[in-house]
């Protein structure tokens, strides 16, 4: 495998750093991104449409799976001020990135932890997951990253994942129709989909 490709545990390419300025959810951030990490030069169509359409209460808990440089994570905080962010990443420099990120923008109810999925937050339970897969890490690291997710929901926890119609994310979504009891297809554009699914019904 390349080393430096994204979901490569320790990118060997030299870092080419960038600062990026962009507005989500009306809030302006400047994001540090460098080669050897998802998505350098702009934040992602599909991050985007999850971070328009995602829920997160003031006071959740939310885990940015495979957090890249850590936008999603950062937004999550800023959604949830009384809350708690974690954001996790298999690559050494995303996770670097991730806390300089942090810092920049300010954040102080979140981290940023190294690790393959859930293995640095084994035993934790969020009130919100989101996931925008690493296809590219083949489907048997994306299937059990979506099927792990329902251990680690609250009861009436939310799982979000986002991914490229063309990529298989309609498959990807049946996938999470076998883990989760509500599987809701909630924004579509620019070739992405976003599904947010429930561990357990709402009650009545
Ligand atoms: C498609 S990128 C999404 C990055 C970021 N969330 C965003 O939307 O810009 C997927 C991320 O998952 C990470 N990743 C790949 N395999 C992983 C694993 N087994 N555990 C945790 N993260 C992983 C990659 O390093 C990459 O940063």
């Amino acid at each position: 495998m390349p080393s430096n490709h994204y979901f490569t545990e320790r990118p060997t390419s030299r870092g080419k750093r960038q600062t990026l300025t962009v507005t989500l959810r009306g809030r302006k951030l400047r994001l540090i991104t460098e080669s050897g990490v998802f998505s350098r030069a702009r934040v992602d169509p599909g991050t985007r449409l999850l971070i328009n359409h995602m829920e997160v209460g003031e006071e959740e808990r939310f885990l940015d799976l495979g957090c890249g440089y850590g936008v999603v994570g950062i937004i999550a905080a800023l959604l949830a001020p009384k809350g708690k962010v974690t954001l996790v990443d298999i690559n050494e420099r995303a996770v670097a990135l991730a806390r300089e990120n942090l810092a920049l923008n300010n954040i102080q109810n979140a981290e940023a932890l190294q690790g393959d999925g859930f293995a640095p937050v084994a035993g934790r339970t969020f009130d919100v997951i989101a996931l925008n897969p690493p296809i590219r890490s083949g489907l048997r690291v994306v299937h059990h990253l979506i099927e792990e997710s329902s251990n680690h929901l609250s009861p009436q926890g939310c799982f979000y994942l986002v991914g490229r119609t063309r990529q298989g994310v309609i498959r990807l979504a049946q996938k999470m129709s076998q883990t989760f009891e509500h599987v809701q297809e909630i924004a579509k554009g620019g070739g992405y989909r976003v599904y947010r699914s429930r561990r357990e019904a709402s009650p009545p």
